[in-house]
């Protein structure tokens, strides 16, 4: 039987009953947009995450989308953010009309280098390139808000981020889209810096059967303007037809709330199973090549099983020999992307990104990947290295 990269089918086979219970009461009632199941999902995803506030939305994308707008970012601003991870993270900020400045990685956890960080404010502060590269124009950017993503499952240095934030005055807002469900001491992913945004694409570690994704906050102020700007900009109470600001179409479907409701359930048991299946990958595997590192304190929701390997292509090669599907997550990093090119950056600008992109390659993981099949798997990498 070929070997899924994520398998869908087997988490839905367990969940079948509770998720058709819960969309066949969509069905029934027919409140499709805004209906109850999202307000319920809301609050337990509040609960779960640690926040005051959860605003759930259409995708991950309008859950980075959504806070920048509150904030006004708008063009002449500086976004900082790494250049290791997935467009939309950058895309964001660009749609906007700000720049992004890109920041290079620690190379033992793949997240966004807080030193380097600290470099590149300096050097927009200070308008010197020669401190940090910095993209063309930057004479003329202010710097004002970070966007540190949490990749592959495991979150950024947030005590570390948020420091340097604090001292310089931007604002953080939290790429937790590969990590719901991780955490650093115990305090969950989406719980940190001013806004937290969550993907619900169907293959993250919480996924729905479709586009979806949410907001997270502890500020109040900031909550109702999402609120609003989820609704094109909607007014509140009686002034629902008013419209106070530009804002999106961006809400989540009530039958995707349903999907969720009872896979949140189930998430905290499944992100047990994903440790184990990573705990057993990295106990055959980290002889031959670099397995993924934890930070002690850390738990990652392991929305990828990444490793590090010089021979990437021939472990790739083998195993598609194999029946044994890989994914490259990410062979070009943000600051050489073609549609960035207007802003400058060059090869060796960011060489802890360019390294990794040329040798990292992610292994089949979801919570149901059975043991033996793990084994088959790291036998293959294993066999391909010698
Ligand atoms: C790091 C990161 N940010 C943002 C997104 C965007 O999420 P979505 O695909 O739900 O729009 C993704 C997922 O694809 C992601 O991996």
């Amino acid at each position: 039987m070929a070997i899924p990269f994520i398998d869908l089918k087997a988490q839905f086979a367990r969940l079948e009953p509770a998720i058709r219970r819960r969309m066949d009461a969509v069905l029934a009632h027919g409140q499709y947009i805004m209906g109850p199941e999202v307000r319920e999902l809301e609050e337990k995803l509040a609960a779960f995450a640690g926040t005051r506030f959860c605003l759930s939305c259409s995708s991950g994308t309008d859950a980075l989308l959504l806070p920048l707008l509150a904030w006004d970012i708008k063009p002449g601003d500086a976004v900082l953010t790494t250049a290791f991870t997935f467009y939309a993270t950058a895309e964001v900020i660009a749609l906007l009309g700000a720049t992004p400045v890109f920041v290079d990685i620690d190379p033992k956890t793949f997240n966004m280098d807080p030193a380097g960080l600290e470099r590149a404010v300096e050097a927009l502060e200070k308008k010197d390139p020669s401190i940090h590269p910095l993209p063309a124009g930057y004479e003329k950017l202010t710097p004002r808000a970070v966007i540190p993503v949490d990749l592959f499952g495991l979150c950024a240095d947030y005590a570390a981020i948020a420091a340097v934030a604090e001292k310089h005055g931007l604002l953080v807002l939290e790429d937790g889209a590969q990590a719901f469900g991780g955490s650093i001491e115990g305090r969950r992913a989406c719980s940190y810096g001013h806004a937290g945004a969550t993907s619900f694409f169907p293959a993250k570690p919480l996924g729905a059967y479709g586009d979806g994704g949410a907001v997270f906050t502890d500020d109040e102020e900031l909550y109702a303007r999402l609120v609003s700007l989820r609704v094109h900009g909607q007014g509140t109470g009686d002034n629902k037809y008013e419209n106070v600001a530009v804002g999106i179409n961006g809400r989540l479907d009530s039958l995707q709330a349903a999907v969720l409701l009872p896979k949140l359930e189930a998430f905290p048991l499944e992100l047990e199973l994903r440790q184990a299946a990573a705990e057993r990958y990295t106990e055959l595997l980290s002889d031959v090549v670099r397995t993924p590192h934890v930070p002690a304190g850390y738990f990652s929701a392991w929305a990828q099983y990444t490793l590090r390997t010089e021979k990437r292509e021939a472990v790739i090669a083998h195993l598609r020999e194999q029946g044994i599907p890989t994914m490259v997550y990410y062979r070009i990093p943000m600051h050489l992307q073609p549609v960035f090119n207007h802003l400058g950056y060059k090869t060796g600008d960011l060489p802890v990104c360019e390294a990794a992109s040329h040798d990292v390659v992610s292994l089949p993981m979801h919570p149901y990947i059975e043991e033996p099949v793990v084994r088959q798997i790291a036998d293959a990498v294993r066999a391909s290295l010698a």
